[in-house]
């Protein structure tokens, strides 16, 4: 008997990033108690799981992503209390919970770190990777950190701890270093902590850049590429190192062996191929449900995500195919246009002027009728929208203010250097969902830890309820496709007009169902004769008034979406 379809394979998720989610106290900061109080708005939507950015106790460095105690919730976001209430109400809608789970590197104020900081014969000094200066020279001197490799937000990605001498690794921040998962001790606290938390009720885990957990052991120097200049990519050395399977694997037999029906495991892996996606997400290996991988958001970019180019249609479709096909047999797709790392999808890929709802109607479509499990970022459902930062001091997030003090002080053009972070700055992603018209956008009745984007006054959630033309209104309707049409979530994939610059086109087929989905990329119409064929089909999803004659099915109208269904 071939064993039931997994429960995540028909699931929509939606991500929730606390701190710019529903403010219940007025500190102008996300907490649970608020997430609690808008539990009835993503039950209505349909969603199946909700995923939660990091809660946990952290100086806030990188946003919660630098974690100073696993197992307690930072004041700012409430208690553990809190935390309970908001899971219980989560499970009592129907919903699950997937906690981040960010196990790369702690906080440079995590205990762990502080024992192991304290000297070179303290009992978690090998929890990190430290290091000696460079042979030959000075601890401190220019070059002598012990790789020359750069830190994802600017500056070398080694910190000196002038106390010993010795150099700590650190692929983020310096308030982030990096965790020693070649020590078993540290994997034995980390799968500790993670069966507390299941044992809590939470229903999986969101992997943070789980693939670099496993190092190329003697941390060799890269080519220095001129993006990063005087620095080389780490990510070739750290990037699915040697043991990154097995320490899947352990985590799976040490934490989810018993359980792992019910749960949801996501890694997210930077530079991941879909050859390594395929070995990650086969059900028989035992590792992860599935991966997000970054192919896609990084096509619209040179060498660095702050060139930015514009986005060519045909490399997206050859991306999206290549991962259909890769992941058709064996393994599983995840599918996001948006999280809390990427800058807006309609001011990105769609037309966030004249064509907002119509450009975001359609890459909802395209994205949710792939093979694989769509997320939703909070405001991805309304439209919203990238927003209108003015100077540096309009930005809150690390990664812009690192790289704005690194370019400046290389000399480049300050507005240049202030367009490219408008453009794909994470900020964009972090601005406070737009509940209403009010002040605040109803997200708090405080000051907004990063101020509201102006156009909240139109592109909220309560006036996208009122019209059921809304984006929210089609978002919705994806998320019941996705439960209730099998062809959405199991059929095969089969990319159409391949080779056309502006429309999308593919097929699903499970049994005798096959659909037929278009979407055009582009403010003109767009020839789609194959879909003049389908007239006759039932039209399941549309942006647009049906068109009339077979001659009309055969057009594209701008940003127009389409998905028909035919049984044979
Ligand atoms: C990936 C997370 O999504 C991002 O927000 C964070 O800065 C890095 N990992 C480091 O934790």
């Amino acid at each position: 008997m071939t064993p039931p379809e997994p429960w995540w394979k028909t699931a929509v998720v939606y991500q929730i990033y606390p701190r710019s989610f529903a403010d219940s106290n007025g500190d102008g900061v996300g907490d649970l108690s608020g997430i609690l109080a808008r539990l009835d708005y993503l039950a209505w939507l349909g969603v199946d799981v909700l995923w939660l950015s990091p809660v946990y106790p952290s100086p806030q460095d990188d946003a919660g992503y630098d974690i100073s105690d696993y197992q307690d919730i930072d004041p700012v976001f409430g208690t553990l209390d809190d935390f309970d209430a908001m899971l219980a109400a989560v499970h009592e809608r129907g919903m699950r919970l997937v906690m981040d789970l960010v196990v790369n590197h702690t906080s440079d104020e995590h205990p762990w770190f502080v024992d192991a900081r304290a000297g070179p014969g303290s009992a978690r000094r090998d929890w990190y990777w430290w290091r000696p200066p460079r042979d030959g020279m000075a601890a401190g001197a220019p070059g002598a950190e012990p790789t020359n490799w750069g830190s994802a937000f600017s500056g070398s990605a080694w910190e000196l701890d002038e106390a010993s001498g010795e150099y700590f690794l650190h692929l983020f921040s310096r308030k982030q270093p990096d965790l020693n998962w070649e020590n078993p001790a540290v994997r034995e606290a980390i799968y500790a902590m993670m069966r507390w938390w299941l044992d809590r009720g939470v229903d999986g885990f969101r992997m943070d850049v789980i693939n670099l957990i496993s190092k190329v052991p003697d941390l060799p120097d890269g080519p220095v590429s001129p993006a990063r200049a005087p620095f080389a990519d780490a990510l070739p050395f750290v990037n699915c190192g040697p043991r990154i399977h097995e320490f899947l694997q352990e985590m799976h037999r040490e934490v989810f062996a018993g359980r792992a029906d019910r749960l949801l495991t996501v890694g997210e892996m930077p530079g991941v191929t879909v050859e390594e996606a395929r070995l990650f997400t086969d059900p028989a290996r035992a590792e992860v449900d599935m991966v997000f991988q970054f192919e896609h958001v990084n096509l619209d970019q040179g060498d660095s995500k702050w060139d930015v180019r514009p986005l060519r249609l045909l490399d997206l479709k050859a991306s999206f195919g290549r991962w259909q096909a890769g992941l058709a047999e064996h393994g599983w797709n995840s599918l996001y246009w948006n999280n809390h790392d990427q800058p807006r999808v309609v001011s990105r890929f769609g037309d966030d002027g004249e064509h907002r709802v119509r450009s975001a109607k359609m890459l909802g479509t395209v994205l949710h009728l792939h093979r694989g499990t769509p997320y939703v970022y909070e405001g991805e459902e309304l439209g919203m929208t990238n927003a209108p930062f003015r100077g540096i001091e309009d930005f809150r997030d690390i990664e812009a203010l690192n790289h704005y003090a690194e370019a400046i002080a290389a000399g480049d053009d300050a507005e240049d250097v202030l367009r490219a972070l408008r453009t794909m700055g994470r900020d964009n992603a972090r601005t406070p969902m737009q509940w209403d018209a009010s002040e605040h956008a109803g997200f708090t009745t405080g000051t907004p830890w990063l101020a509201v984007n102006p156009n909240h006054a139109d592109i909220n959630a309560e006036a996208a309820r009122a019209d059921p033309d809304s984006v929210l209104h089609h978002y919705r309707g994806l998320i019941e496709l996705r439960h209730t049409e099998p062809a959405v979530a199991l059929g095969d994939f089969t990319m159409r007009m391949a080779d056309d610059e502006r429309v999308y086109a593919f097929t699903r087929r499970l049994g005798d169902v096959e659909l037929f989905v278009l979407g055009n990329f582009s403010s003109a119409n767009a020839a789609a004769p194959e879909a003049a064929g389908w007239a006759a089909s039932e039209l399941l999803v549309r942006n647009y008034d049906p068109p009339a004659t077979a001659e009309e099915h055969g057009t594209l109208r701008p940003w127009e979406a389409r998905v028909y269904k035919r049984t044979a």
